[in-house]
Formats: structure tokens, sequence, C-alpha cells
């Protein structure tokens, strides 16, 4: 079996990229705005860079640049906060990442709303979504970053946004992804996986489950069809569409394609 699968030629059509991407291949959780002080001076720099290290104790760790004013601050202070900031602060954290609190007070600049931390000095963000105080247990140099850990001293959340896991509700509430340069997404949707119970014959169980959901696929794209055909027959038949029918197809999760869109479009009467 394990000689096959070294046999099996790559899969057509992937291509190479350099090492260094690694990282960004592996970028995807919430981007955070790290807050330290030190001799009485807050900062705060945009970091996505950050990884749980363990559960128990619970430890987190940031990998900074080790040029960073930030890892000065964290090395002296031996104490960070890590807020993730909520969707409305895109543009604050992009700016964050190009200025030094070496050079400048960025809370000054950015009039950023900040209120104490708990169990640290550092203050925290407020538009943020969540917040981890931590306490500096190790600090390992790696090539040009050093990566922190810290214990966790507090935790504390807006319960719009994470329950007990992100929640993915309000678009507004939601964490930021960093993806590179000056790109950004956020969670678009929770799936459910089903839970594995027949461990006896998991490809069998797998080929089952694939086949339910392109079952589900078809179904979904044969309620599409149907909705849509119901609206252009109105269209034909002269009578008016209100906009907001397309908007309560794609709320009802009947997907519209941009094609329909157009299509649909031409037909519509405002106010109808
Ligand atoms: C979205 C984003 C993510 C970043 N992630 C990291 C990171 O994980 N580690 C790091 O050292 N720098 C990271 N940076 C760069 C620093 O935030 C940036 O150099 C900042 O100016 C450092 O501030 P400081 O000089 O006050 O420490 C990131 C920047 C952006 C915009």
């Amino acid at each position: 079996m394990a000689d096959d699968f070294a046999l099996n030629p790559p899969p057509e059509g992937i291509e190479d990229r350099p090492n260094g991407m690694a990282g960004r291949v592996l970028l995807g959780g919430p981007v955070t705005l790290v807050t330290t002080t030190w001799r009485g001076k807050p900062n705060v720099a945009p970091v996505s860079w950050h990884m749980p290290l363990s559960a128990k104790p619970p430890v987190v760790g940031i990998a900074i640049g080790q040029e960073r004013h930030t890892a000065e601050m964290v090395r002296h202070a031996q104490e960070f906060a890590i807020n993730v900031p909520a969707r409305p602060l895109l543009h604050h954290v992009q700016y964050l990442g190009a200025l030094s609190g070496e050079h400048v007070d960025k809370f000054e600049a950015t009039q950023l709303e900040t209120f104490p931390a708990r169990t640290i000095t550092a203050p925290l963000v407020a538009g943020c979504c969540a917040w981890i105080e931590c306490q500096v247990v190790e600090a390992y140099p790696i090539g040009d970053h050093v990566l922190f850990a810290g214990l966790v001293t507090a935790v504390r959340v807006d319960p719009a946004s994470f329950e007990d896991r992100w929640l993915v509700g309000d678009p507004e509430k939601r964490p930021l992804h960093f993806l590179a340069a000056n790109q950004y997404s956020t969670l678009n949707g929770v799936l459910e996986a089903r839970l594995p119970r027949d461990f006896e014959a998991p490809e069998r169980v797998l080929r089952d489950r694939i086949a339910e959901e392109l079952e589900l696929t078809r179904e979904a794209r044969e309620r599409r069809e149907e909705a849509v055909g119901e609206l252009r027959e109105e269209i034909r038949r002269g009578h008016a569409v209100d906009p907001a029918a397309l908007d309560e197809l794609a709320k009802s999760g009947i997907e519209v394609s941009p094609d329909d869109l157009i299509d649909l479009s031409k037909g519509i009467v405002l106010g109808g």
C-alpha cells in the first residue's frame, strides 16, 4: 500500500512555490494586534504569526521579528496582550503595520481607544472581539524571529463574536484574516462535518458521505433552477419582480449566478 502511494504521480496542475511561501500558506487564523507596555509607554503592532502551544497550562506563541520594537518591548516587559480586531478595524490594522513604536506613538496617531487589562500592564484595544493576556514563559530565537511563549493569564471575548468558538454571525463582529500585502478576509460560514461512528469501514462510510454531498448539491442546483425559472416566468408574463425576491433567494441559500442576475435584472420593474 505504502509503495503504491510512493508510485502515484503528483496531481496534475499543481505548482511549485518558493519555500518562503510556507508561512503564507499557513496563514488564515485571525490577525491580531499585540499590545505591550515598557517604561510606561504602550505600543501596538499587527501580528499574524501566532499559535496555541499548550492546553494545560494554556500557553500561546507569537513570532516577532527580532529587530522589531515590539520584540524589544516584550523582552523587557515579559508580558503582552493579543487583541483580535473585528472587521471595522481593517484599515487600522494595515496602518499600524506601517508604523514603528520606536518612532511614533501609535495610540496617539490612530486615536485607538483602550481599556485596562486584568493581569498585565499592557492596554487592551477597544473594538476588538477577543483579548488574551500573557506572561512570557519562554523566548526562542528562531531565524530572524523570536517565538515568545506566553502563559495565558486572562481571556475575554465579545459574546456577539465568540461564544465557545467564533460565531461567524454579524459580519461587523467577525475577526479579520490576513492573506497578504493589504488583503484580508473574513470567515463566511460554519460547515458541520458528520461525526464518524462506523470505524469499521472508513472507505465505505466516506464514499457514502460524498455520494450524499453530491445528491445535496444536485438538489440545491435543481431548487435554484426552479426558483430562477419562476422569476423568469413572472417577467415573461409582464409581472413586476421585486428585487427583494433575489435577496430572498440568496437568504434561503439559493445561489444565483451573475449571469442569472444580469438576465433577471433586465426584467425587474422597481416598485412594482
Ligand atoms: C497584517 C499584518 C501582520 C503582521 N504580522 C507580523 C508578525 O506576525 N510578526 C511580526 O514580527 N511582524 C508582523 N507584521 C509587521 C509588524 O506589525 C510591523 O513591522 C510593525 O510596524 C511593527 O511595529 P513595531 O516596530 O512597533 O514593533 C505584520 C504586519 C501586518 C500589517
